[in-house]
């Protein structure tokens, strides 16, 4: 990967200081003492065993979840002093899961508006920036199709245009590459590859397939709820 410019001050988009999770029943630390500075930018999987803490992480990074002790910090802010983290998910983060969560009966065009509903934009508008980036996702012509009538890959495209809804500085995506054949997950890492490229889009991927991970700028491994290697390239 090409580096930015001239080296400017490096804004950290996330921080995360010795963060643990124990997961309600108690039974589990999924995270046991995470500390990971992302800059805002970079593009960085994170690979591990089934169970070693990566969704969890993920989740916190996103805050659809809160860490049981330790610190997250979005742009220097923590967590929790942010009094709305739901606008905060909105504004700033796209999510992207393996398993897509379109809603069935919406079609292509109205699943990408999701996001965008409360945010002032015209009705028109709105439907304009969803065909918009559809078409950006390569989906023109599938726009009023329901999730149902579209193949698995193209789903996830669409799921990838509902996340650039509110053009996010941070995509958080889930093995979002796990329910794809090889040919529609490379589609699909193009696609945000292209994003993190041309947009600057910070882009963080959990995933267990070696391929899609060499595809990141930095790879950081999991362990029982520890990070036990943390690799940049070039
Ligand atoms: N809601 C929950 N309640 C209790 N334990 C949980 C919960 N979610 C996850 N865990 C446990 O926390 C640990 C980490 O889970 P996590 O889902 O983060 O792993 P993962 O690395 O994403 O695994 P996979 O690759 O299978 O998706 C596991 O032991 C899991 O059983
Ligand atoms: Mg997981």
């Amino acid at each position: 990967m090409e580096s930015r410019q001239a080296p400017a001050p490096i804004e950290l988009l996330v921080e995360l200081r010795d963060v643990v999770k124990i997961h309600r029943d108690g039974a589990v630390r999924a995270l046991d003492g995470v500390s990971l500075k992302i800059p805002a930018g970079q593009s960085l999987s994170i690979v591990g065993p089934s169970g070693c803490g990566k969704s969890t992480l993920l989740n916190m990074i996103g805050a659809l979840d809160a860490p049981t002790s330790g610190e997250i910090r979005f742009r220097g802010v923590p967590l929790t002093a942010i009094r709305a983290p739901d606008r905060l998910r909105a504004r700033e983060i796209g999510f992207v899961f393996q398993t897509f969560y379109l809603l069935p009966n919406l079609t292509a065009r109205e699943n990408v508006q999701m996001p965008m509903f409360g945010d002032g934009r015209s009705d028109s508008a709105r439907v304009e920036r969803a065909e918009t980036l559809l078409a950006l996702v390569g989906l023109a012509d599938r726009a009023g199709h329901l999730p149902s009538q579209l193949s698995i890959g193209q789903r996830q495209r669409v799921a990838i245009a509902r996340a650039l809804a509110n053009e996010p500085a941070l995509i958080l995506a889930d093995e979002p590459t796990g329910s794809l054949d090889s040919r529609s997950g490379a589609e699909v890492m193009d696609l945000l590859g292209r994003l993190h490229t041309e947009h600057g889009t910070t882009l963080v991927v959990v995933t267990h397939d070696a391929g899609v991970a060499a595809r990141a700028e930095r790879v950081v491994r999991m362990l029982d709820g520890r990070i036990v290697a943390d690799d940049v390239s070039g």
